[in-house]
């Protein structure tokens, strides 16, 4: 073989079956070959396992799928290249021409525009209701047919806390599946409740130090069955290095999960005794509206908060200004404290009063809660309230 040639194919270093890494290899490969043509053909027929093409499936990739199966109580995942791919994909997989999803006010805003833009460009109809309008949920579902409820809980940025029990039994006597949108609580939580597809970002709490975008899908194994064409076709595909690196992040997630959610806690305290705050959204408070629910549902409250600042939204924009450790940039779950005032937090598609729906008010500033000493935090929190 002449170099170039050599260069192309080099030496294969084989692993002994009895000698294994104790962390798993990244399979950075599109591609895997088979020793010869029959051997692929009895692949395609199902005959033998294996993997061809890294866009519908490959090792690395696979391993984030089950770990995270395992974690959410379900049968199967599929990893994405993002968490808001991997909810756009669910509703262009799930929904037809003339199909109505019943969606919330409170939603993540792309989830919003994927309903209202995208959906909406292919005939699929949509209605939005406030979270808690439980007597809503129970009347759009018997005036219309639904193919989908598609919620989250807590919500952004007010920490309301949706009744997963009360939705799930609705849309189940109904016939409409639920999609459940679990990047805030993590995939730890809400597992036990009868939902049929979980969402998440992976790129907040499992990736867990903000170097990394990803997203996953989880099911139990027919409707994840019925996703893979589709997903394969849209190739929103996780990279395997990107599924390496949240691999790796969640081996520090509950360590990581419960620090923050501890210093949250401690943090939404402080800020109560505060009388340039109004309000402090964050559902480990005794005082938050949807706190009993939250204990009956959750077993962390998470790391995300808000607060209203009396003064307005020139306040919310100093006091992010003002604050020394918390950087002032979109996203939450990582280990760095996070903040974004009101005039940042996107929702500009809303009405006003959609806007009081959702709780977001001119003073809201959004908090994430990271891993530095939750003293500090606070003493910075102090500052910065004390200059705005
Ligand atoms: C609730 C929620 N869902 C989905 C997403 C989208 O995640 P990604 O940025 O990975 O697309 C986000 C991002 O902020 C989010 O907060």
């Amino acid at each position: 073989m002449k170099p170039p040639t050599q260069l192309n194919h080099p030496p294969v270093i084989e692993v002994p079956a009895d000698n294994r890494p104790l962390v798993a290899p990244v399979h950075q490969s599109v591609k895997f070959e088979f020793d010869s043509v029959a051997e692929a053909l009895r692949f395609f027929r199902g005959e033998r396992a294996g993997f061809y093409y890294s866009r519908g499936a490959n090792p690395t990739t696979r391993q984030l799928e089950l770990t995270l199966a395992q974690l959410q109580g379900r049968d199967d995942a599929i990893v994405c290249s993002s968490g808001a791919g991997a909810m756009s994909a669910t509703l262009l997989s799930l929904a037809k021409q003339g199909d109505h999803i019943l969606g919330f006010v409170e939603s993540y805003p792309p989830t919003r525009q994927a309903l209202k833009r995208m959906l909406g460009k292919f005939g699929v109809r949509h209605t939005l209701l406030p979270i808690a309008d439980l007597a809503g949920v129970e009347r759009v579902l018997r005036e219309q047919p639904t193919r989908a409820v598609v919620f989250e809980s807590p919500t952004n940025p007010a920490l309301r806390i949706a009744d997963i029990a009360a939705i799930t039994r609705l849309a189940r006597e109904h016939g409409a599946l639920t999609v459940m949108d679990n990047t805030f609580a993590g995939p730890h939580q809400h597992g036990s409740f009868d939902v049929d597809i979980f969402t998440h970002s992976l790129t907040k709490f499992a990736g867990g130090h903000g170097d990394v975008l990803g997203g996953a899908v989880i099911g139990r194994r027919e409707l994840i069955d019925s996703l893979h064409a589709d997903f394969t076709l849209l190739g929103g595909t996780l990279d395997p290095h990107a599924a390496f690196l949240i691999q790796r992040g969640l081996k520090t997630y509950f360590v990581r999960y419960r620090a923050q959610t501890a210093s949250a806690q401690r943090i939404a305290e402080f800020l109560m005794s505060s009388p340039a705050v109004e309000r402090v959204h964050y559902p480990g408070l005794p005082g938050h509206a949807g706190h009993a629910l939250a204990r009956r549902q959750m077993q962390d409250f998470g790391a995300v908060l808000s607060l209203d600042l009396r003064a307005g939204a020139g306040a919310a924009q100093r006091f992010a200004d003002a604050l020394r450790l918390f950087s002032t940039a979109a996203s939450l779950g990582a280990t760095e404290s996070l903040v974004v005032p009101s005039q940042m937090l996107g929702h500009n598609d809303l009405s006003a009063e959609q806007r009081a729906v959702a709780g977001i008010a001119a003073g809201t500033v959004r908090l994430s809660i990271g891993l530095e000493d939750v003293d500090d935090l606070i003493a910075d929190l102090g500052q910065a309230l004390a200059s705005c």
